[in-house]
């Protein structure tokens, strides 16, 4: 059993402390240590807005700030030592702060360690937003360059996994650059919802002193575009709410989704039964037994990866749904999928961006597969509409074509002028010549449309407006 008294923030009215079970069960410190940057960042606003309003002297207010900064440094130089008797980071930085500065007593008036907690998380999640921004941002700009490099190789575009119409391996990354950009948005959007000031809601009903919420906000940078204060609206939503927590997560939960469908492509394209794509050594492995292989190992984890952030979006839904207001202890369990989905995501488009660093397309197997002229059997269908044949009797006449071909044992370009003008008089001799993959696609020129000069231009969109941090 720890001392009575030992807990020196809430301890009053206990006559003994907690077992020390209890202590290991509650502690949170070993995973809301990393918050300590925006812990004292929002200390030191607080002491200078009770400074301000006059709960603080100057005095008392600059050798709290001038504390904080030391104890700050000694953490990140690894000279402190967490105590999990002292629960979290904001109980372990003011009770080492008391020891350095006495006045640092007064720092929790009009405070909570809810307000506290929740100021921390929208410091954090400004500041994990912006840094995802730049790994996104490195994603993007390898997917891009890839993208310009194979403009002109052609591979088979797939629905239902069976070979549909041909594009160019720059439309297909292109698809992705669109995922990945609004992801970039959604998560400038949430940057967005946490830039509101929490702090002096108190621990559910703000206080009774006379603080000045505005200042701190400004002090923290909670504002506006106009550079006005953003103080949140209700004390006991502010408290309890873990929205941002839920959409953060769902946020790099999608982008995973993403990453994974690219993945799970690449991993396909890597096959030797496909053969599109070669990867860089650097991000593929051996087998210990097989001396031939090359696995994309680094793609099967960026698949499976997405999987385990997918959890920690259905772990924080779980435990919010359920809580009356305000606070309840189990939301401390909201810190470690967060963090978790934080630094998995970084890692992730890190990782996405290095593999495709050295990639390239197999121009040869590409060609290859692409040359299966029944990809162009939809061009043959508007070959025939061009020719004043309906839609679906210009379908059902192909269809009878690829039938045809695959009684013949043919290829359907295969087949003769008398076996096409057999099954429909519209055809001329020229239709053998919707069989060339570069002149279809070059014929797809509306937005959105695979065509060389549309693909182009949207390259030379991307290029000109993702702020390609690298
Ligand atoms: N470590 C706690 C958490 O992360 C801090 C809030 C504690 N508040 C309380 N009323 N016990 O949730």
């Amino acid at each position: 059993m720890a001392k009575p008294g030992k807990q020196a923030t809430w301890g009053g009215r206990f006559s003994s402390g907690p077992a020390e079970l209890m202590q290991r069960f509650s502690e949170s410190v070993s995973f809301d240590a990393r918050l300590a940057p925006f812990d004292v960042q929002g200390s030191k606003a607080h002491a200078a807005m009770l400074a301000h309003v006059g709960i603080l002297t100057a005095k008392e207010c600059s050798a709290i700030q001038k504390g904080l900064d030391t104890v700050l440094k000694d953490i990140q130089a690894g000279n402190f030592t967490w105590d999990i008797t002292c629960e979290d980071v904001h109980m372990n930085i003011e009770q080492e702060l008391t020891r350095r500065v006495p006045a640092a007593a007064k720092l929790h008036t009009a405070r909570s360690r809810n307000d506290q907690v929740a100021t921390d998380m929208r410091l954090f999640f400004k500041h994990a937003c912006a840094e995802i921004d730049t790994a996104l941002g490195m994603a993007l700009s390898a997917l891009l360059t890839l993208a310009e490099a194979s403009q002109e190789i052609y591979l088979p575009g797939y629905t239902h996994l069976q070979r549909a119409q041909p594009v160019s391996a720059a439309h297909h990354l292109l698809a992705y650059i669109e995922m990945f950009v609004r992801d970039r948005e959604r998560f400038a959007q949430i940057a967005d919802r946490a830039n509101w000031c929490p702090l002096g809601s108190g621990a559910i009903a703000g206080t009774t002193l006379p603080i000045d919420r505005e200042f701190t906000a400004l002090q923290l940078g909670f504002v506006d575009k106009k550079g006005k204060p953003r103080v949140t609206r209700n004390s006991m939503d502010a408290v309890a709410d873990r929205d941002l927590f839920i959409e953060f997560a769902s946020a790099c939960a999608l982008c995973g989704v993403h990453w994974s469908r690219v993945a799970e492509d690449v991993i396909l394209w890597n096959s030797a039964e496909f053969g599109f794509i070669k990867l860089p050594d650097s991000f593929t492995t051996g087998s210990s037994l097989m001396p031939q292989k090359k696995n994309p190992d680094s793609f099967e984890l960026l698949r499976g990866k997405a999987a385990r952030l997918q959890g920690h979006v259905t772990a924080l839904m779980a435990m919010t749904k359920g809580l009356p207001l305000t606070y309840n202890r189990d939301l401390q369990e909201d810190k470690p999928p967060v963090f978790d989905a934080f630094d998995q995501t970084m890692i992730c488009l890190a990782v996405l961006a290095g593999s495709f660093d050295g990639a390239a397309f197999n121009e040869e197997k590409c060609a290859a597969a692409v040359s299966d002229p029944a990809l162009l059997a939809t061009d043959l269908v508007d070959y025939l509409v061009v020719r004043g044949v309906a839609f679906r009797d210009a379908h059902h006449i192909i269809g009878a074509l690829v039938g045809l071909s695959e009684k013949k044992k043919l290829p359907l370009n295969e087949l003769s002028l008398a076996d096409v003008q057999g099954v429909s008089d519209k055809f001329a001799a020229d239709w053998v010549d919707v069989f060339n993959v570069p002149a279809a696609l070059k014929k797809r020129e509306k937005t959105g449309m695979p065509g060389p000069r549309q693909v182009k231009k949207q390259l030379a969109k991307w290029k000109a407006s993702l702020r390609l941090d690298r």
